[in-house]
């Protein structure tokens, strides 16, 4: 017998991209629209939440059409709605909610809020087909770094998170003291590759008390004290080593702490997602130091690691054969904890 089509219309906006797709049983993306506000917030050096809200407002239908037209499919298509409600910037999140409610309300269609980060994870189910869970995934984007234990579809615990800034976050920092701008990530990553990565060594931070906590503050400040010394002494500043001594810091921090999880709780897959997983030498360290303990290796393709509605669709799907629903009383969470409802 044939599997029925479930076919979900995806909003993402809690940040700074104005998303919407169409994904067919959770893996099948028929479109993937997004619209980038990277350049207007460049300006101000990182992203101004007014200036993001306002942004969405404008964008959000353009987008929705455009994503509809792509996959071919009208509002009268849909199974369901699938919208992120947190956490993110609330004003910017609550665009997306106002949108995906509307259409709720108006086409009879059920709600699906999902969890921004679980969307995240989700994102690797897309090229995957044989991806499945128990696994372990670890998030780094510019606003979270958790390493989760994806239990099975949408259960999920929490092994280890920042105390303090998220990876991405320690990106876009050090890549505005180096004079790289906004987002820094994608910068370090690229003028790295002209760098020795061996040049400074640069603290790796570990928390006491967890093994699975990350803390990337005390390596900003270790980047941040080493251009002041070079100024006051006079000495240049090399900026691909700075940067490529940086980005290994961090590469070394995350990989140790995934093959520590891997090694304890016995996973034999990993993933990894989010803006950070985009890095390109973070992807080869992570896929090397799992090829030697033969462990399954996943990482999405760079623009669904990033910020996009795709990846809510997919983790929609499975809420959706859970039997998850939200009300129309739906808010934007701006704190919202993975696997709370
Ligand atoms: O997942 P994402 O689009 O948004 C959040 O949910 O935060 O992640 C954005 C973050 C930014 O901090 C950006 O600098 C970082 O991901 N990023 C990267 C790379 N591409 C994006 N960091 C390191 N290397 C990259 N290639
Ligand atoms: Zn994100």
């Amino acid at each position: 017998m044939e599997e029925k089509e479930i076919k979900i219309l995806a909003i993402e906006s809690s940040c700074d991209e104005t998303a919407a797709a169409v994904v067919v049983n959770g893996r099948r993306v028929l479109s993937n629209v997004i619209f980038s506000q990277i350049d207007l917030h460049k300006l101000y050096g990182g992203v101004v939440p007014e200036i993001a809200s306002r942004k969405h407002i404008e964008k959000i239908n353009q987008v929705i059409q455009e994503a509809l037209d792509q996959a071919d499919t009208t509002l009268d298509d849909l199974d369901a709605i699938a919208v992120t409600y947190g956490p993110g910037l609330v004003g910017a999140l609550l665009v997306g909610v106002s949108a995906a409610k509307a259409i709720s309300f108006a086409k009879k269609l059920p709600l699906i809020g999902v969890h921004h980060i679980e969307g995240h994870i989700s994102a690797n189910y897309i090229e995957n087909p044989q991806l499945t869970p128990p696994f372990a995934c670890l998030v780094v984007s510019g606003g979270h770094t958790h390493l989760v234990n994806v239990k099975d579809y949408g259960v999920y615990e929490v092994l280890g998170q920042t105390r303090d800034d998220a990876a991405g976050e320690a990106f876009d920092k050090v890549a505005r003291a180096i004079g790289l701008g906004y987002p820094g990530g994608p910068k370090i990553d690229k003028v790295s590759n002209e760098g020795n990565p061996d040049a400074i060594q640069f603290p790796r931070g570990h928390v006491g008390g967890s093994e699975y906590d990350f803390s990337f503050s005390g390596l900003k400040s270790a980047v941040l004290n080493y251009l002041n010394g070079c100024k006051m002494k006079g000495e240049p500043i090399v900026v691909p080593d700075v940067a490529a001594s940086f980005q290994k810091a961090v590469v070394d921090v995350l990989v140790s702490h995934a093959m520590t999880a891997c090694k304890e709780y016995g996973f034999r897959k990993l993933a990894i997602a989010g803006g950070v997983a985009s890095n390109a030498h973070l992807r080869a360290a992570m896929e090397e130091a799992c090829k030697k303990r033969n462990i399954a290796f996943y990482r999405p393709s760079p623009i669904l690691c990033t910020d996009n509605a795709a990846m809510i669709g997919a983790a929609a799907y499975y809420e959706y054969i859970r039997g998850v629903r939200s009300g129309l009383d739906l808010n934007a969470v701006p704190n919202l904890k993975l696997g709370e409802r």
